[in-house]
């Protein structure tokens, strides 16, 4: 495994001169473009890296997984499905044009911006810093408490620059899939995406995911199923069916050119990072380590061999 996971690195690196940073957050355009790495955490619980692995990085949208989750055991099944809806979007993760066109007048899914802002006003708390200590403190639970933080520049860097999740957000008040502070619910979803932490982190998240529900911590068996189905329909945006056909597993990627993925079937969870990014947003490299890695080892979810 070790000399196939290094193998697999040194041969897509070049494709990190094919990407480019996201350089829409001022703060993530100083990470090195040159960074891959990655952690795959087997059956066994084995730990297994290679590459640039030391690094620290935000989760950005890979933390939309885990308000969904939160939020579903807050609120239940209903009480999101009434507002968010549960297809894929051929759009870009920060669209806004389905919002207006699209008959129900509800963000498409809980894995774009649309329907993450959304989430996060759904999360259950008295102000908004004791909502993002529930979810910091959720997302810690699975991870390990010491293999997070919190990025405090990337954080203000966005929340000073997001003027286009700010205006989704409003228009989301407008329609009435948020009710209430929509500054509240913007600030949460900033401070959810500067969630900070490294690839073995990321893995060990992508394979809480992957085990049932009486695993450490233990998690609803449905919010497990909910979240794995939406990264495998939802997880890597207007990309997600070439992920599929490509790759074959659930996996969310994040601007940051992190992906975290899971492979039910087998236990495993796997972590990358390799924040030059394609022009969907996600990791150029990541994807396709992602894509030797699942033919080497079959972790397809429908391979029928
Ligand atoms: O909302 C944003 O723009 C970012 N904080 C997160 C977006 C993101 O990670 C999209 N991923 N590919």
């Amino acid at each position: 495994m070790q000399r196939m996971l290094e193998t697999i690195v040194a041969d897509n690196r070049a494709l990190t001169r094919q990407g480019q940073v996201a350089r829409y957050i001022p703060e993530l355009a100083r990470i090195d473009p040159t960074i891959v790495g990655i952690a795959v955490i087997d059956a066994n619980g084995q730990l297994h890296l290679a590459g640039d692995t030391q690094v620290r990085f935000t989760l950005q949208s890979v933390s939309k997984v885990f308000a969904l989750m939160l939020a579903l055991e807050d609120q239940g099944f209903d009480g999101v499905f009434s507002r968010i809806g549960m297809e894929p979007t051929g759009d870009a993760f920060n669209s806004i044009v389905k919002l207006e066109t699209f008959s129900s007048l509800r963000p498409l899914n809980p894995l774009i911006n649309a329907g993450a802002i959304t989430t996060s006003s759904l999360i259950a708390g008295n102000s908004v810093e004791e909502r993002f200590q529930r979810l910091y403190e959720y997302i810690g639970a699975i991870a390990g408490p010491e293999r997070i933080s919190f990025n405090e520049r990337v954080y203000h860097s966005e929340k000073a620059t997001g003027d286009r999740n700010r205006a989704i957000g409003y228009f989301l008040r407008d329609i009435g899939a948020i009710e209430g502070d929509v500054e509240d619910a913007l600030d949460l979803y900033f401070r959810q995406c500067s969630i900070e932490t490294d690839v073995i982190g990321l893995a060990t998240l992508g394979r809480r995911l992957a085990l049932g529900p009486e695993a450490d911590p233990p998690l609803d068996g449905e919010i497990l199923r909910l979240a794995l189905t939406f990264m495998y329909t939802c997880g890597m945006y207007n990309a997600t069916g070439e992920f599929a056909v490509k790759v074959g597993i659930p996996a969310k990627s994040g601007v940051s050119g992190a992906i975290m993925a899971a492979v039910p079937g087998k236990q495993m969870g796997i972590g990358v990072i390799a924040p030059a990014l394609d022009e969907k947003g996600n990791s150029k490299a990541g994807v396709q380590v992602l894509a030797d890695l699942s033919r080497s080892l079959e972790l397809a979810v429908f391979a029928v061999n």
